[in-house]
């Protein structure tokens, strides 16, 4: 199992925070928030993980990251020139995927969860993740039958059918690489991961686990907060306790 991580774009929503920096540099409680995906892949048994990085600031990742061998892994690096889309993460990181399944966190994504029975025990198909969440419409968002089985994902619906949204770690076998080239762009330019799922889910090969755990998407300010106080309070150390 190969891992990537995806830190590319451009984080406008994040100005002007993210007018010197990128998104994934900024801090998370006593991090750069690029340490979290890293170590929710290690933590789950993934040491050979590829970064995948926006052409500014690139510089500041390599420096601070280097080799990995600092984390007990082994880092690459790619450039994402353009924001095409999460699901282009497959198509820049196919030499590095190899003939091997691959698993990818997005690099805003915090997790306090630990993976390693999921993905350790993962042989084939797609499998994603589906947690409550009282914003679905910011998500993909999985809808269930009667008997959990899942029917639809929709990306970012403005009716969502559910509150369960998939969070940004996808664990998918090899055939990910050509699901993603044959993508057509979404109304938004991008290539969606949505897109990659409901591939999986017409072939009948994707698996929908339902997670309880914390999770943030750190992409907003609210949320970026969130993910900070989480983390604070995680560690015993409530912020603003020794003011
Ligand atoms: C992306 C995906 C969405 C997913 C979310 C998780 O959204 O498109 O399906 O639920 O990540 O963080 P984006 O970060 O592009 O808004």
């Amino acid at each position: 199992m190969k891992g990537i991580v995806l830190a590319g774009g451009k984080a406008t929503r994040l100005r002007p925070l993210t007018k010197i920096t990128s998104k994934q540099l900024l801090p998370v409680y006593n991090k750069p928030m690029i340490y979290y995906p890293l170590e929710t892949l290690i933590k789950a048994g993934i040491k050979d993980i590829l970064i995948i990085i926006a052409p500014d600031y690139s510089g500041h990742f390599l420096n601070l990251l280097g080799s990995g061998r600092e984390f007990g892994a082994k880092f690459s690096y790619e450039i994402q020139e353009e924001p095409r889309g999460l699901a282009d993460a497959f198509i820049i990181g196919e030499n590095f995927i190899g003939s091997d399944n691959v698993t990818l966190i997005l690099g805003d994504n915090i997790f306090d969860m630990d993976f390693s029975q999921a993905i350790g025990g993962f042989k084939k198909g797609g499998l994603v993740f589906a947690k409550k969440v009282a914003d679905p419409e910011r998500y993909g968002v999985v809808e269930f039958d009667k008997s959990r089985n899942v029917v639809s994902i929709e990306e970012k619906p403005s009716k969502p059918k559910s509150n369960y949204a998939v969070p940004g770690l996808y664990v998918y076998d090899n055939r990910v690489i050509d699901i993603a080239k044959k993508l057509k762009p979404s109304p938004r330019g991008e290539i969606e991961i949505t897109d990659v799922n409901n591939a999986y889910l017409k072939m009948g090969e994707l698996r929908v686990e339902v997670i309880d755990g914390i999770w943030e998407d750190a992409g907003t300010f609210e949320s970026l907060l969130r993910a900070s106080n989480l983390m604070a309070e995680k560690e015993g150390k409530k912020m603003g306790s020794k003011l």
